[in-house]
């Protein structure tokens, strides 16, 4: 039986005293959310949770139900400590940011056809800043760093520019295993084709394609017709987007290692460095 803890990925905390509820959090919430929002049918090997028969848009009920946990879950550890407002802030913030980056990257596409004018560099920046870069890597460094008292805003400014550089890095990745991973590994089947995302493959892709191949992406792009998804794979393909991903990951990596040794503010570099270690080559 699939239940909703299947769904988190992470160990449900089983401290005598505790609930279950401990162990679901805000990135729980999100992808419940969001596999809706995106059509997709699978998540981390499980069928996603709305895809249940008995489950349906009450998933969306259930949403709000984890997110509302998060807030429990602080109450109950840390509403004695100083540290208490700022975290709660923190996660209010950084949801809103993260619904607004959601907001950006649903308009991506209007009325069902993907708005390929908009797709620039600059913009996918944006996007996955909001949607993925504050949550993903933002949010737990800065609790952590309040958790142990640390208040000082120019660390808090130093993290955070560093932290979104690696969440930028960490959804290219995203963005290339939904077209080129392997859904055994990854858990999920790729939908970025289908929902015409504005996808890092697709903003490269368009930023190099000759007037032909532009309109193959304006035919294809977007459509929920495998051939079509088909199609725009192998554009990728013939504009050789594998290698210039694998180019990118390894150069990105080094950029960002220059910036860890940087950090001046007395944070621990090697905390960088081993979220690095753990996404850097991921497959899954
Ligand atoms: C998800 O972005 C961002 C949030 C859940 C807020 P994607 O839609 O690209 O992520 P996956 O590929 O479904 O995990
Ligand atoms: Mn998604
Ligand atoms: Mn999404």
């Amino acid at each position: 039986m699939y239940t909703l803890e299947n769904q988190t990925g992470f160990p449900v905390c089983k401290e005598p005293g505790t609930s279950l509820t401990d162990g679901i959090n805000l990135q729980t919430y999100l992808i419940v959310i969001d596999d809706i929002m995106d059509g997709s049918k699978m998540r981390r090997g499980a069928p996603a949770w709305y895809t249940h028969e008995d489950v349906g848009l009450q998933a969306i009920n259930d949403g709000i139900l984890i997110e509302n946990s998060v807030y429990s879950v602080l109450r109950k550890y840390v509403a004695s400590r100083e540290c208490y407002v700022p975290i709660v802030e923190l996660f209010h913030d950084i949801t809103l940011k993260t619904a607004m980056g959601q907001c950006l990257d649903v308009m991506s596409a209007k009325d069902g056809k993907p708005q390929l004018d908009l797709f620039t560099m600059n913009r996918y920046s944006r996007i996955v800043k909001y949607k993925t870069g504050y949550y993903s890597f933002q949010l737990p460094v800065a609790t952590a760093m309040y958790l142990a008292d640390m208040f000082d805003e120019e660390q808090h400014r130093q993290a955070k520019t560093l932290l979104l550089e690696i969440g930028e890095f960490f959804q290219i990745q995203d963005d290339f295993l939904d077209c080129f991973g392997d859904s055994a590994v990854t858990g999920k089947t790729g939908t970025d084709i289908q929902e015409g995302k504005c996808s890092w493959l697709a903003v490269v892709a368009l930023q190099r394609a000759t007037p032909a191949q532009r309109k193959i992406m304006e035919e294809h792009y977007g459509r929920p017709e495998e051939e079509s998804v088909r199609i725009v794979r192998n554009l990728y393909e013939e504009l050789s987007l594998p290698s210039t991903y694998a180019v990118y990951e390894e150069e990105s990596f080094n950029i960002i290692r220059t910036q860890v040794h940087q950090i001046s503010k007395g944070l621990p570099h090697d905390l960088f460095f081993k979220i690095m270690k753990r996404i850097y080559k991921r497959d899954c």
